[in-house]
């Protein structure tokens, strides 16, 4: 049983007439552990992660993508707990509090963070949207042919249809602004810590079935053997932009959950768990998909329609297929949910604290700013197909905006302001536990990986995202 506590905000925010005195925050050690989790698994693991390693050179992909793990993200993660569990507040509120002088600028990389957060909310929520959606399609029978041919027409009607795509994008909508309403413990802490169990479970089940299908083999020597030619420069830099969409870091999210942390949580100790079960997810789903993928005679590097088309029509193809395709697309819905649960929550925190809004009245304005931004990414296959803004669609341009160019900025200056501006004294005190914790090791590392590490590694991504440099 956990018991519900309750965090004293910092002084600033007291001095706001009319505002709780209180924060709502998580409240055990594991649910934290699951909410992070719950925001750091997403469509990336199931989708993304096995399409990317599938398509540049197997394990060899998935040991840079680690390493890249460990130099950029997971301390960029640690920068974001930490800033927001000392500040106890929104991501922009955090950066200005924090910083040392009110004349530096730092509360930019909040609002690069609240922004950055609702442009992938508007082309997530359709993603999320088409995965719902192959739920009904998946009971029904409707998309379950052993023929790409029929399941890329069954996905491209619903792509195309305007009132579908919206229709299906503000289900998910109503879904995430539902939980978030009933507020941090109650709705993400309460439900991800029972989504996150049942979608191991789920994924172990698909794949015990796809491991033991005739053939399975192929594909799991696919999946892990190295071809370390497939590695240029240009495919360790992808590496490291998923690693930063995996785990969820450089644009508020971490900072918003740091808020919610309790005192006595370990920090690195916290990052270290979810980055290495976040990994497990990732590893099962590429075992889940590719042994059965390679079964059938299908091919592994579909890249994005490899989840709406190649996987119905190779659980069509395997007995009991259409229950465990169900089972999929369950899975799929629960990791896109705590996903974007994370997203939400940053502009929900910042307008609940910041303005006169109640969180309630917050997750209306968050919501119907969504559907309306949105509609312009759920439309972009259809009536907004032809328009183009620097020749992308506003689905594609809402994706390079936010992981091309806000996510890198905000991780790179996160590392500056850790390593630079906040310097070892007060990281050590705060990442300690206030010397509780005896972890002066992972300090010292952490330290010097985001003092100098980090944040060299991020430039390269960024120039090489802004086409500065191209390799
Ligand atoms: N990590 C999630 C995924 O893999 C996506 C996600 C959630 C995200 N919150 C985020 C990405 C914040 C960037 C920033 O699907």
């Amino acid at each position: 049983m956990s018991i519900i506590t309750k965090t004293k905000p910092p002084s600033s925010e007291t001095k706001d007439p009319g505002k709780p005195l209180v924060r709502d925050s998580f409240t055990s050690k594991l649910g934290v552990i699951f909410a992070t989790l719950g925001s750091a698994v997403g469509l990336g693991n199931i989708w993304k992660f096995p399409s990317m390693t599938g398509a540049n050179g197997g394990a060899a992909f998935i040991i840079i993508y680690l390493l890249c793990t460990l130099l950029v993200s997971v301390p960029v993660m640690i920068t974001e707990l930490m800033l927001g569990r000392t500040a106890r507040a929104n991501a922009i509120t955090t950066y200005r509090n924090l910083s040392p002088k009110k004349s530096q600028p730092w509360w930019l990389v909040g609002v690069s963070g609240v922004v950055a957060a609702f442009l992938i909310l508007a082309f997530y929520t359709v993603v999320a949207g088409w995965v719902f959606a192959y739920i009904g399609k998946a009971i029904t029978g409707n998309v379950l042919s052993t023929n790409p041919e029929v399941t890329s027409q069954v996905f491209s009607r619903l792509v195309t249809s305007p009132w579908e795509s919206l229709i299906w994008q503000w289900i998910v909508l109503i879904w995430i602004s539902f939980v978030i309403i009933l507020g941090v413990s109650k709705g993400i802490e309460g439900l991800t810590k029972r989504l996150m169990p049942a979608l191991f479970v789920i994924l172990l089940i698909v794949c015990v079935r796809s491991l033991t299908l005739p053939g399975a083999m192929e594909g799991v020597r696919f999946l892990f053997k190295p071809d370390f030619s497939r590695i240029t420069p240009g495919v360790i830099l992808m590496a490291m932009g998923l690693a930063f969409f995996k785990l969820s870091v450089g644009m508020g999210t971490m900072t918003a959950y740091g808020s919610y942390y309790r005192d006595d949580q370990d920090i690195p100790g916290s990052a270290l768990r979810v980055m290495l079960a976040d990994l497990s997810v990732s590893i099962l789903a590429g075992l889940a998909i590719f042994p059965a993928v390679f079964a059938f005679g299908f091919k592994p590097d579909a890249g994005p329609s490899l989840l709406f088309i190649t996987i119905p029509a190779v659980f069509a193809s395997m007995p009991f297929g259409q229950f465990f395709l169900i089972l999929f697309c369950i899975l799929a819905s629960i990791a896109a949910t705590g996903a974007m649960l994370s997203l939400f929550e940053v502009p929900v925190s910042f307008l609940a604290e910041r303005t006169k809004l109640n969180r309630t009245g917050a997750t209306i304005v968050t919501f119907l700013a969504l559907a309306a931004v949105g509609a312009t990414a759920a439309l972009s296959n259809s009536i907004l197909a032809d328009v183009k803004v620097a020749g992308k669609t506003f689905f594609d341009l809402y994706d390079f905006i936010s992981s091309n160019l806000l996510m890198p900025i905000g991780g790179f200056f996160l590392a500056i302001f850790a390593g630079w501006v906040w310097k070892f004294p007060k990281i050590q005190e705060q990442l300690s536990n206030h010397g509780v914790l005896k972890n002066r090791g992972i300090i010292r590392i952490y330290y010097f990986i985001v003092r100098y590490v980090a944040p060299a590694l991020i430039l390269l991504v960024m120039l090489n995202g802004l086409g500065i440099v191209n390799w």
